[in-house]
């Protein structure tokens, strides 16, 4: 192991995983090391460059913390989360799609009851949100847990204002006997990724769109069924050809309608799959 050089540093290091007793670590490390070494040598990269990424790294690190996840922004722009969704949840046809989950959900959020409204004290037109958790086969799934959060009409999220914000556009509910739910909230805007850390740095730096389309999520589950990570896109939005992070999905637009009192109007059925265990 003396004298490694640019042809044998990468067995070198995969020789060195030969022992390591989780076969699925293994794995991910040796294909890591393959990639990251390929990358290295197909891009030439310099020390400086090197030393840049290392610096860029260290500072989505110094921008993580429990209520802001630079991490997750800087693998949503670079594609990986809407790459790993897709290929752990590649559903038949009429189970609703799931995309990212994004930096700002909370498990904690308030329980919404007695037509609490999820937007709480934040101004904006009024909104209702409605519709059915059901199964492929069309049954209701009564008691489903629907967590549903979005930006404010400033385009910001409770967590991105600050500690000790109260919580505002997030909360919690169950489903119906019939699987319906209801949510009262305000509309939502068109909003840019957070532009003031290292990864927004990055997106002015490839001059690449920081806007996503207005959206909704939503996470939905029930005993016996996978957990559902999706959003609600509002048809029409100039972003959903060029959402910064690639969430959009066809399934996944709908018509957000003003109905005659002013009022924005969304109607969208969830239908869960059944869990194989
Ligand atoms: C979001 O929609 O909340 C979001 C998703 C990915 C990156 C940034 C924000
Ligand atoms: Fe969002």
């Amino acid at each position: 192991l003396r004298n490694l050089n640019q042809d044998t540093i990468t067995q070198a290091v995969i020789a060195r995983l030969a022992g390591t007793p989780d076969a699925r670590l293994k794995e991910v490390m040796t294909n890591l090391v393959q990639h990251l070494h390929a990358f290295a040598r197909e891009t030439r990269l310099t020390e400086a460059e090197w030393q840049a990424g290392i610096e860029f790294l260290t500072a989505v690190g110094q921008h993580s913390d429990a209520d802001r996840q630079e991490f997750v922004l800087l693998s949503d722009i670079l594609g990986l989360s809407t790459l790993t969704v897709t290929q752990n949840h590649d559903k038949p046809a009429g189970l609703t799609e799931s995309t990212v989950m994004g930096p700002f959900y909370v498990a904690d959020a308030p329980q919404l009851s007695g037509g609490a409204k999820l937007s709480a004290d934040r101004p904006g037109q009024p909104c209702l949100v409605w519709g059915r958790v059901g199964a492929i086969d069309g049954a209701a799934i009564a008691g489903a847990t629907v967590e549903a959060w979005h930006c404010d009409g400033d385009g910001l999220y409770d967590i991105q204002q600050g500690q000790g914000e109260q919580r505002h556009c997030r909360g919690v509910l169950q489903t119906d006997a019939q699987g319906r739910y209801q949510i009262q909230t305000i509309v939502v805007p068109s909003y840019p990724v957070t532009a003031d850390g290292p990864v927004g740095q990055l997106l002015g730096a490839m001059a690449s769109q920081p806007w996503r389309p207005a959206h909704i999520h939503f996470r939905v589950s029930a005993p016996g069924f996978e957990t559902l990570v999706t959003h609600v896109y509002r048809e029409g939005d100039p972003y959903l050809d060029s959402d910064a992070v690639y969430g959009v999905r066809e399934s996944l637009i709908v018509p957000w309608v003003e109905d005659t009192q002013g009022r924005c109007v969304i109607e969208f059925d969830f239908v869960l799959q059944r869990s194989l265990a």
